[in-house]
């Protein structure tokens, strides 16, 4: 058996901050933002919480499935910006949506997060352990990042993205995942509970923590890890399918910098178009990008049933992997 996505959701904060209003409280300007990483704004959260758009991702998901929430079997939700560190954002949704039958629990494996939550459930659909499963990707990384590193900030937005996966006859898809601890230094957050606030105000910004505590970054090493790691990665994949770059409809990545895509389908020798972005809209989603790139896709109608999908993360960690699955 193995696991097919019958529905997605996604849930974005009200709050709009573009590039220029970001120019107001750090040295930086739209014109740098946009060139080096594609992004003109991100949503960030006010009244909102990771649980909270979890939540929402959650429902509008479960509806576009037509799944009622006691059906599911398993709740897997990846998150590095949970609210509180115990019970797990998972827990947390299932008690909001009611799915009184699923086991719950968190995944931390930053922005590869969805992509090994999905190759974890397909793993039990393979078992047989499931038949419905509710995958979220939830993020409020604003809560996280140091407001007066503008090296860091500029980059993520909060958003949660969410897909039911239902049973279906087949073979287990192939999938590749990989992990480098001893790299990962290159990208960190030391004490998350040390910095939590609500984002974006000058009291905040002021706090006195250790600048450790928040997310730090070595922005060029996380580049060339990326630009290196995930073209292998998919040829590494393909190669398992016995498939090339000309039998994939389109490569779903990680949404983290459009320089990042450009140079990933360079390298992949694949044109652009079949690497869609919605990175200039919401920024680096971390875990919740993929989920929220997958619904925008499926409500618009551009994926078709039967099309071939290459989806593929990678982040802190380090962590990389990609999976391969028909629509
Ligand atoms: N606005 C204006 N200038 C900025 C800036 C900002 N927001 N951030 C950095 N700069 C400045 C730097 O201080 C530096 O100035 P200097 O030359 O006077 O020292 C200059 O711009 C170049 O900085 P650099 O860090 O070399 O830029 P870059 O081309 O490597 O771009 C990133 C920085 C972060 C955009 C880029 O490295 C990147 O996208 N890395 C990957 C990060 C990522 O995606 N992480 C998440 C992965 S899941």
């Amino acid at each position: 058996m193995i696991g097919v996505i019958t529905g997605t959701g996604s849930w974005l904060p009200e709050q709009i901050v573009d590039n220029d209003d970001l120019a107001r409280i750090m040295d930086t300007n739209d014109e740098w933002i946009r060139e080096r990483t594609g992004i003109v704004k991100r949503r960030i959260i006010k009244e909102e919480s990771t649980v909270s758009m979890a939540t929402g991702a959650a429902l509008r998901a479960l509806e576009d499935a037509g799944v009622a929430a006691e059906e599911l079997d398993m709740l897997l939700v990846s998150t590095v910006s949970s609210d509180v560190l115990l019970p797990s954002t998972a827990c947390e949704v299932q008690k909001n949506i009611g799915a009184t039958n699923a086991v719950c629990f968190d995944i931390n494996a930053a922005c590869t997060g969805f992509l090994f939550a999905l190759n974890t459930a397909q793993a039990y659909f393979h078992a047989g352990l499931v038949k419905k499963v509710l995958l979220i990707g939830a993020e409020s990384l604003s809560t996280l990042v140091d407001w007066s590193d503008r090296g860091t900030a500029i980059l993520f937005g909060d958003g949660a993205g969410a897909a039911v996966l239902e049973a279906a006859e087949g073979e287990l898809l192939p999938m590749v995942m990989h992990s480098d601890g001893a790299r990962g230094e290159a990208l960190t957050c030391k004490s998350p509970f040390a910095v939590r606030k609500s984002p974006l105000t000058v009291a905040n910004m002021m706090k006195a923590v250790e600048k450790e505590d928040y997310v730090g970054m070595n922005g060029q090493e996380v580049f060339r890890f990326a630009v290196k790691r995930v073209p292998e990665c998919v040829e590494e994949l393909l190669d398992k399918c016995g498939k090339t770059t000309e039998d994939v409809d389109y490569f779903i990545l990680h949404q983290a910098n459009r320089r990042i895509v450009e140079s990933i389908a360079k390298r992949l020798k694949t044109d652009i178009s079949k690497f869609p972005m919605n990175l200039m809209e919401y920024g680096n989603t971390s875990s919740a990008s993929i989920p929220i790139l997958l619904d925008g896709l499926n409500r618009k109608g551009t994926l078709k049933r039967g099309m071939k999908l290459v989806i593929a993360g990678f982040g802190a960690g380090l962590s990389w992997g990609a999976a391969y699955m028909e629509w």
